[in-house]
C-alpha cells in the first residue's frame, strides 16, 4: 500500500510538473502574442498620429475666439501670397543673395536694435530678409514694413499659441500644466500624461520656440520664391545684433569651406551663445573647423536642410525643447563625421538677456546693448580682415538633453511640418 501510495504520488508529482510545464508554455505564448498586438496596436496609434492632417492638432475642445480666426485667416493669405517688398528696388533675387531668416516673438525694442544693425552693415542691399513670426502684431509689421534698405518678406508660423490659446499646441484647459508633477496630475485627473525624461509636462511657449523653428527651416527652402535659390541662409533671431562686416566675413568663410573644408555643413558667425568678449578678441581672425555646432548665427543651404530632414525622427523625437541642441542631436547621431566652421570673433551678438534661455518669462531689454555698443565702437579697426586663420577643434560631444518633449503631440506636430 505504503509503496502504492508511493508510486501514486510520483506520478502526482509528475503530473503536475507536467502541468505546470503546460501552462507555462501557454504562459509564454500569451505574452508573445499580447506583445505583438501591442505593437500592432501601438504601431497604429503612432502612425494616425504621424499621419494625421492639421486638423488633427487642433481639434479637441472648443471654439477660438473671432479674434484668433480673423488671425489665423490673415497668416494664411499673408503665408500664400510669399510677397518680396521692396523688388522694385533692388532687382529680383539671386544665387549671389544671402537670405537672412529672423524668429520674431513679440520683442520690439531687439527688433529695432537688429535691424538698425543691418541698416549699418556693409552689402546689405543684396540681402532677403525673411521676419518669420509666431505672433501677429501690427505694430510689429509697421517696423518691418517701414524697412527700405533691402528686400523684405514676412511669414507666419501657422500653429502659433496666439492662433491656438486654448487647444493644442496651445494650452489646452484638460491638458496637464507645466508645472504639475505626476502624482498631482492624477489627482486633477488631467488630460495627456505624457511626461519627459525628467517627468516632466509639455511647457506650450518652450514647445513653441522649437517647433517655430523646424517650420520656418521647412517653409524658407520650400518657398515657391526660392525654389530656384540655391544659395546660403542665414539664421537669426529677434534679440541679436550684428556687426557692420558680417555678410563680408560670412563671404569669406564660403570661400574657406569651398577649398578647405568640403565637409563642413553649417558656418557660424560665432562661437557661441553669451559673448560680450572684448575687443582684442575681435583681432582674432581664427575659424574653428569643428564638429560641435554653434547655435548663434547659424547658415547652411538647402542641400543640407535636406540631409537634415531625412534626419528628422532625430529632431522630433529628441527629448529636448531646445531647438540647438535637437540639431546637434542630428549631426550626432544621423549625419556621421559632420564637420562645422565656427567663428571665433564673433559678428553676431544677443542682446537679450531672459532668465530663460528662449524669451519667455522675465526679459531684460537691452540688457548687454551698452557692453555690445562698446565692443561695436572699439572693433572698428579690425572689421574686414583680409584673410581668416583655420584652425580645427574637435570635442566629445554630450548627449545631455534638457527634456520638456515627451508629449508624443508634440512629435506628431513636428514631423508633420517636415517637406516631403
Ligand atoms: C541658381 O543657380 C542654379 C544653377 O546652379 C540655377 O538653376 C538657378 O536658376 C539660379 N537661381 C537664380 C535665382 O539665379
Ligand atoms: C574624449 O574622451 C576620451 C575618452 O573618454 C578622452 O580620452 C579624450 O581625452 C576626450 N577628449 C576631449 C577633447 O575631451
Amino acid at each position: 500500500m505504503g509503496q502504492h501510495r508511493f508510486k501514486g504520488d510520483k506520478v502526482t508529482k509528475r503530473q503536475i510538473l507536467r502541468i505546470i510545464f503546460v501552462l507555462f508554455g501557454i504562459l509564454v505564448i500569451l505574452g508573445a502574442a499580447s506583445l505583438v498586438l501591442f505593437i500592432t496596436v501601438f504601431d497604429a496609434t503612432e502612425l494616425d498620429i504621424l499621419e494625421g492632417e492639421d486638423t488633427f492638432y487642433h481639434s479637441p475642445s472648443g471654439d477660438s475666439p473671432a479674434v484668433t480666426n480673423e488671425i489665423e485667416e490673415k497668416v494664411s493669405i499673408i503665408n500664400s501670397e510669399e510677397t518680396i517688398r521692396n523688388e522694385e528696388i533692388f532687382g529680383k533675387l539671386n544665387n549671389y543673395s544671402t537670405v537672412i531668416v529672423i524668429q520674431v516673438h513679440k520683442h520690439v525694442t531687439h527688433l529695432q536694435n537688429l535691424l538698425k544693425s543691418f541698416q549699418d552693415a556693409d552689402d546689405i542691399k543684396d540681402v532677403l530678409l525673411i521676419f518669420s513670426h509666431d505672433f501677429f502684431d501690427e505694430e510689429l509689421n509697421r517696423l518691418i514694413k517701414s524697412i527700405k534698405f533691402c528686400r523684405v518678406m514676412q511669414i507666419f508660423y501657422p500653429h502659433s499659441i496666439q492662433i491656438y490659446p486654448n487647444v493644442f499646441p496651445g494650452m489646452d484647459p484638460d491638458d496637464c500644466t507645466p508645472n504639475m508633477n505626476e502624482q498631482e496630475a492624477l489627482q486633477k485627473k488631467c488630460r495627456n500624461h505624457y511626461i519627459d525624461r525628467t517627468g516632466k509636462y509639455r511647457h506650450p511657449q518652450l514647445s513653441q520656440v522649437k517647433h517655430h523653428w523646424w517650420w520656418k527651416a521647412n517653409r524658407v527652402f520650400d518657398l515657391a520664391k526660392l525654389e530656384t535659390y540655391d544659395g546660403w541662409v542665414l539664421f537669426l533671431e529677434e534679440d541679436n545684433y550684428v556687426l557692420k562686416d558680417f555678410l563680408y566675413v560670412l563671404k569669406l568663410m564660403k570661400t574657406a569651406i569651398k577649398y578647405s573644408c568640403r565637409n563642413c555643413k553649417v558656418l557660424a558667425l560665432s562661437s557661441n551663445s553669451n559673448n560680450e568678449k572684448s575687443s582684442h578678441h575681435m583681432g582674432n581672425y581664427k575659424v574653428a573647423i569643428t564638429n560641435r555646432l554653434s547655435n548663434l548665427g547659424m547658415a547652411f543651404n538647402r542641400e543640407l536642410w535636406i540631409e537634415i530632414t531625412k534626419c528628422k525622427y532625430s529632431f522630433c523625437f529628441y527629448d529636448d525643447h531646445n531647438f540647438d541642441l535637437s540639431l546637434r542631436n542630428v549631426f550626432r547621431t544621423c549625419i556621421p563625421n559632420a564637420q562645422h566652421l565656427v567663428l571665433y570673433a564673433s559678428r553676431v551678438f544677443r542682446l537679450g538677456s531672459c532668465v530663460s534661455r528662449y524669451r519667455i518669462g522675465k526679459c531684460g531689454e537691452n540688457v548687454n546693448l551698452a557692453k555690445v555698443s562698446k565692443l561695436v565702437h572699439d572693433s572698428t579697426d579690425y572689421l574686414f580682415p583680409e584673410r581668416l586663420h583655420l584652425i580645427s577643434k574637435q570635442y566629445n560631444l554630450s548627449s545631455r538633453s534638457y527634456g520638456r518633449w515627451g508629449d508624443p503631440r508634440d512629435h506628431a506636430l513636428c514631423l508633420g511640418m517636415t517637406i516631403k
